[in-house]
């Protein structure tokens, strides 16, 4: 499996490692077929603004290097626009993943959605919502993207 040197660089050197005691929103979420698990916790200025970000995965280098990347595109935007990142973008910006990874990308976006939706909830705002794809109920365990993933869960 080839990882670009971005990816290898975020896997080796990953930014905002760690968990922000006061935060102002918190994001966990899991990936069924690995087991993988990322926590992402944000800080909101009063315009709506990721002032700060943090994460913590327990995940493959993908995982890891997903997440990373998430803190760094997401510092800064607005609430609404750092929750529509997909993870196409997140691989582009890293300069592609294998295809047999692009599911563990999916940790770093939802669990920013999630972080987004508690603070909203939190203020009585109404939450983004919409899919969590790491908990697609669509997802089969068994099928072949399962089967990939869990074959490229190692690397
Ligand atoms: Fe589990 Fe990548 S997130 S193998």
């Amino acid at each position: 499996m080839l990882y670009s040197d971005k990816v290898m660089d975020h896997f080796n050197n990953p930014r905002n490692v760690g968990v922000i005691e006061d935060a102002d929103g918190v994001g966990e979420v899991g990936n069924p077929v690995c087991g993988d698990i990322m926590k992402i916790t944000i800080k909101v200025d009063e315009g709506d603004r990721l002032e700060d970000i943090k994460f913590q995965t327990l995940g493959c280098g993908a995982a890891i290097a997903t997440s990373s990347i998430v803190t760094e595109l997401a510092r800064g935007m607005e609430i609404h626009d750092a929750a529509a990142i997909t993870k196409k973008e997140v691989a582009d910006e890293l300069g592609g993943l294998p295809p047999a990874k692009m599911h563990c990308s999916v940790l770093a976006t939802d669990g920013l959605k999630v972080a987004i939706d508690d603070y909203l909830t939190r203020h009585g705002r109404e939450p983004i919502g919409g899919p969590i794809q790491s908990e697609d109920p669509h997802f089969d365990p068994h099928g072949d993207a399962a089967e990939e993933h869990e074959e490229a869960c190692d690397l």
